[in-house]
């Protein structure tokens, strides 16, 4: 059993813990999972490991289906059944002088170690962190301590600027240049920020993160087209160059699982 050693509420539908795992944490590197069941009934849940010490981890979950919704009624000294890595291909730090990094929303969270990672070898991070509104953005004081510079905006104004971040990151790729980007949000949000950075010769690495079963390459269910050829969030990712990513495939795949949720919070009870 894993305990949970601290909670924070980050907004009322995100939550942070930190979860002693000292084996999966020993052998931790930026752009690793883990698998996670609450209980012994449980759905397996995929979360990127945001940081680790020596003793332990931490995760940052939404609570948007059934399975993330029992981890958030779970509390400091409660354990989870399994915690499963670190697993997942550690993303390939590239050695570059400038990076712009763009973050949309709970992406926030797998993004940070990748950044941080950046930080700690001297790369000159330029952030764009976007969400719905104010309470939404998150980890924002962590971010401003490893960025040269933060832009924040919100889909309703009400922190920072109005508008998505491909708006502030297109002005951004007018102004100056950047060796590399890294894009880290919902699917849509990645496959804009790869479609603008094409028009400026910019690479972009993302993170996907398909609903996993296994976690090994077994099931099949994380696949993911490249270029034409089939690759395993799990096993050969979850970080991926994103120029030839068949985005619309696995956008169309994502509603065949937003109904699902649906059903499990019909099941729940919740009238959404
Ligand atoms: P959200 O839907 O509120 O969007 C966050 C931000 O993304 C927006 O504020 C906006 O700036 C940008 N965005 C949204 N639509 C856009 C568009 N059409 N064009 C350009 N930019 C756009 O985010 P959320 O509710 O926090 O959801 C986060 C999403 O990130 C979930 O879908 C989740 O599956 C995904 N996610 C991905 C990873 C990963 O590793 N790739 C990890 C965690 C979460
Ligand atoms: Fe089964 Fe990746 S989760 S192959």
């Amino acid at each position: 059993m894993y305990k949970i050693l601290d909670k924070v509420e980050l907004n009322k539908d995100v939550d942070l813990m930190v979860i002693e795992a000292p084996l999966v944490a020993k052998n931790t590197k930026p752009g690793n999972f883990v698998i996670i069941r609450v209980d012994n009934m449980g759905e397996r849940i995929p979360l990127t490991i945001v940081e680790s010490d020596a003793n332990s981890i931490t995760i940052i979950s939404q609570k948007i289906g059934y399975s993330t919704k029992m981890l958030g009624k779970k509390n400091i000294g409660d354990s989870l059944e399994d915690v499963v890595g670190p697993l997942g291909v550690p993303a390939h730090i590239k050695p570059v002088k400038t990076l712009v990094a763009v973050a949309g929303g709970v992406g926030a969270a797998p993004l940070y170690p990748q950044v941080k990672a950046y930080f700690d070898q001297g790369t000159k991070i330029d952030l764009i962190i976007g969400a719905s509104n104010k309470e939404h953005l998150i980890l924002i004081d962590k971010f401003k301590d490893i960025v040269e510079n933060i832009y924040i905006c919100t889909d309703d104004g009400s922190m920072g600027e109005k508008g998505f971040v491909t708006k502030v990151l297109e002005r951004l790729l007018n102004e100056k240049s950047y060796e590399l980007a890294i894009a880290i949000g919902p699917l849509i949000m990645m496959k804009n920020v790869v479609n603008l950075n094409k028009n400026y010769k910019l690479k972009t690495d993302v993170s996907l993160n398909p609903i996993m079963i296994d976690g090994t390459g077994m099931c099949g269910n994380c696949r993911v087209s490249i270029g034409g050829k089939t690759f395993f969030a799990c096993v050969d990712g979850p970080d991926f160059p994103g120029e030839e990513i068949d985005f619309d495939e696995l956008m169309e795949r994502q509603k065949y699982y937003k109904h699902e949720e649906h059903i499990c919070n019909l099941m729940l009870g919740e009238k959404k």
